[in-house]
């Protein structure tokens, strides 16, 4: 698949794993993004998981033949990019890694390989091509220390490695313009919320060391090829970045035997009489954490709540919350909800967690014995009008 004059499409789709990084679900796959941009010198941006070398050796031969890769530009070592690289050098032995100091000891440190003849960039250095130049910018923590973008000046072409990147595997298409992007938006959020989510202000930084490119397609290492949609795309990493958010509430909640269901329930019909329209009550036993995580980063309310279970909280709940404790969600107001039936820890837990999270808490949390009764259902209820009159606010 050719993008452009000199830069072709070589990535997989993944359609068989389950859990992308052990943990978050897809649905629609996801596909490992790798180009190749053929000049006088040839540059390989990335491979793809080692479980897919063959069929992107089998790209690489379809668009080369029997040409020679000089360099493997590796923009980041997670393994579902750096995977295939000592294969590929098996076939491909003069290929030359390109990569930061801090790309290097890792490619020592993950597959014991020599880095004798590597090319050692640092940010801002440039790689000619012949005809066209790759230009490197450092990245640190977007998602890894060593990840960086490569730019190519003269096709403005920017490859962002797992920045913009998205979950959902390509489905024929690999270009926004020739394909309905509608289910791939969201999927961008859940991938920045699941994997970027702590590091808003290194995404902030980023976006402002990038701002002078001039960027007509952005190919990221997940999901589509973007052009026509660039600035749709890093407005979103802004608003992200900054954690910017929806007037909108997310009722996130575990139960074992419904009652905090009903107040859950009860907490949405509240935020809903007092004017809000955009509520996603998640359960937490049922909804996958990433969808949980991406409507979070989304809306600005959050009212979750969990029985108590054996003196902690219900396991789900504490699981978001610890969840949550490692992202970057400050911007949001929070109203706590538990039960318990004869020694209650649910509650403070949460206001535990939350002087973590760094919330703007909402008085005062719903906290019952046993049932819950009407009383309780009524300051549920109560609970819900206040946090929509923060959320409004
Ligand atoms: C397995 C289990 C363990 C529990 N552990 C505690 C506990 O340690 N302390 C407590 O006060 N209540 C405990 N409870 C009671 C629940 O917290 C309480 O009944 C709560 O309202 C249940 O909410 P639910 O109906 O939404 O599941 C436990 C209940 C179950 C089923
Ligand atoms: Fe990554
Ligand atoms: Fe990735």
């Amino acid at each position: 698949m050719q993008l452009t004059d000199k830069i072709y499409y070589v990535g997989v789709n993944d359609r068989t794993k389950h859990r992308f990084e052990g943990q978050w679900h897809l649905p629609q796959g996801v596909s490992y993004n790798s180009y190749l941009v053929v000049d006088e010198k040839v540059a390989l941006i990335d491979t793809v998981e080692a479980d897919f070398f063959l069929e992107f050796l089998d790209k690489l031969h379809a668009v080369l033949g029997d040409r020679k890769i000089d360099y493997l530009v590796i923009n980041h070592m997670e393994p579902d990019h750096s995977g295939s690289i000592s294969l590929l050098r098996k076939y491909y032995p003069d290929v030359k890694l390109v990569g930061n100091k801090k790309t290097f000891g890792m490619v020592e440190g993950f597959y014991g390989e020599p880095t004798a003849d590597d090319v050692e960039v640092t940010d801002g250095s440039e790689l000619s091509l012949g005809s066209t130049t790759l230009q490197f910018h450092l990245v640190p923590m977007l998602h890894w220390p060593e990840t960086m973008v490569s730019y190519l000046k003269e096709d403005k072409v920017l490859f962002s490695g797992d920045v913009f990147g998205c979950f959902g595997a390509l489905n024929g298409n690999i270009v926004d313009r020739d394909m309905d992007t509608e289910s791939y938006l969201p999927e961008m959020e859940r991938y920045y919320a699941a994997i970027l989510g702590k590091y808003g202000a290194q995404v902030l930084a980023g976006l402002k060391k990038l701002a002078p490119l001039e960027i007509e397609m952005i190919c990221s290492t997940h999901g589509p090829v973007w052009t026509e949609h660039i600035s749709t795309i890093i407005e979103l990493y802004r608003r992200l970045g900054a954690g910017e958010t929806e007037e909108g509430i997310v009722v996130a909640y575990g139960s074992m035997y419904g009652n905090t269901q009903r107040v859950a329930e009860a907490i949405a019909e509240g935020a809903a009489e007092a004017g809000v329209r955009k509520i996603v009550v998640h359960n937490l036993s049922v909804s996958q954490p990433s969808y949980v995580l991406r409507d979070i980063f989304r809306y600005k309310g959050l009212a979750i709540g969990g029985p108590t279970y054996n003196g902690e909280l219900f396991p789900v709940v504490n699981d978001m919350m610890e969840r949550l404790c490692g992202r970057k969600v400050s911007n949001h107001v929070l109203a706590a909800f538990g039960g318990f039936s004869w020694a209650g820890q649910a509650v403070k837990i949460l206001e535990k967690y939350n002087e973590r999270m760094k919330m703007e808490m909402v008085d005062a949390p719903v906290e019952w014995k046993q049932g819950a009764n009407p009383d309780v259902l009524e300051s549920a209820r109560e609970l819900g009008r206040r946090l929509a009159a923060a959320v409004k606010a």
